[in-house]
């Protein structure tokens, strides 16, 4: 089994992201060693990854108690589950020596990075993520937390994990569109700071689990992600920073609410949005149509949407644009993109241009 690896470099909370064919067992061998020293070592995951992963969780689970959410997906992150987990962790009588191991997607491990946050105010984790976007965006940086019938990630702590094992074999169970949705947040990373990283996607051709590059193409996003979450690690600067990672997001937050949840996949909305924001960015004068032609070239090429499947209002769309929480006093403030592989933030973008990506994207 051969892996790459990346560090990201936060001072003491500093870890290292593993990626490679098989590297989930290092799971269990650590499992295996913090139990022999008497340490607890709890897994959690989903009822959808134990489904595809049997093999692993039955490893896992000879080390340590598995707590298995009630439900799959989005509502999972809600209190009632973090307090399962709590009170499963405080049942294998955990102790701040004790390891919380998140096995699953993006919503697992927000899930239970926050339970590992605030169980006895911290122990430590460790991320198995089982899809691309977990793998690529949600495991690495240290955001986790729960939503709340208000509203999305409302709850929630920056808590770093110990190590992140990103094992490609995981995701040949993973399906399609999952996997698809996962590849809008790679070809984000390429827009928002890797012309080259663009560039390869372009040639790669449709990305696929067994793909050849994609191990090398996922080290290349963690180390995106990474560098710019060790600039701005609690997202405070005002102008670029953490923030870049919202390419696309801005438009894809607002489809997301307006189509109703669950009608788009995340990187489906997302990758409507990156569209979107191509159509702005030659608006405002900083791509050519050739190049918003390129960025959604490579989203079709993955299978991905570049326009709206069912039309959406483009006001009901404005409107979810102004609650976002991205767009600060009441001012539109966007992503764009100056060049394939630069954006930055800017502030004040005329309605009127943005109304006009929304056309060009479906909307009426
Ligand atoms: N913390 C962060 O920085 C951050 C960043 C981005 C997104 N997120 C969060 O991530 C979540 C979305 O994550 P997601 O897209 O991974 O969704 P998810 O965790 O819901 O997983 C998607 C589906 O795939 C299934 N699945 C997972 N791995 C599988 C596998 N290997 N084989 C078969 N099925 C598998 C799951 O059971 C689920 O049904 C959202 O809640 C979002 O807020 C967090």
């Amino acid at each position: 089994m051969s892996s790459i690896a990346h560090t990201v470099s936060l001072g003491d909370r500093t870890y290292e992201v593993r990626i490679g064919n098989g590297i989930s067992h290092e799971a269990v061998m650590r499992a295996a060693a913090e139990r022999s020293k008497g340490r607890v070592v709890v897994t959690v995951t989903s009822p959808g990854v134990q489904k595809a992963l049997p093999a692993l969780v039955k490893a896992l689970a000879e080390h340590g108690p598995v707590i298995i959410t009630q439900v799959d997906g989005e509502t999972a992150k809600s209190s009632t589950e973090l307090a399962r987990i709590w009170e499963g962790l405080a049942a294998a009588a955990m102790g701040r020596d004790g390891t919380v191991i998140a096995l699953g997607g993006g919503v697992v491990g927000d899930l239970a990075g926050f339970a590992a946050a605030s169980y006895l105010r911290g122990v430590s984790f460790i991320q198995i993520p089982t899809t691309l976007l977990a793998m690529v965006d949600s495991s690495v940086g240290g955001k986790t937390g729960i939503n709340l019938p208000q509203g999305k990630n409302l709850v929630g702590a920056f808590h770093q994990p110990q190590v992140v094992l990103a094992d490609t074999q995981v995701l040949q169970s993973l399906p399609v569109r999952e996997f698809s949705a996962g590849v809008a947040e790679v070809i984000k990373y390429g827009l928002l700071g890797d012309g080259t990283l663009f560039a390869k996607l372009e040639s790669a051709g449709c990305l696929t689990w067994n793909h050849p590059e994609l191990a090398a193409i996922i080290l290349r996003c963690v180390e995106m992600k990474a560098s710019i979450v060790a600039k701005d690690e609690r997202e405070t600067a005002e102008i670029n920073g953490r923030a870049l990672l919202n390419l696309g997001h801005t438009f894809g937050h607002a489809i997301e609410a307006v189509a109703g949840y669950g009608t788009y996949l995340h990187g489906e909305a997302i990758a409507v949005g990156l569209s979107m924001a191509a159509t702005l960015s030659q608006d405002l004068g900083f791509l050519s149509e050739a190049q918003v032609r390129r960025v959604q070239s490579v989203l079709k090429l993955n299978a991905l949407p570049v326009n709206l499947t069912k039309p959406l209002k483009a006001e009901d769309l404005m409107a979810a644009m102004r609650r976002d929480k991205k767009v600060r006093s009441g001012t539109l403030r966007f992503i764009v993109m100056q060049d394939l592989g630069v954006a930055v933030t800017h502030d004040s973008v005329p309605a009127l241009s943005v109304r006009k990506a929304l056309l060009a994207g479906g909307a009426v």
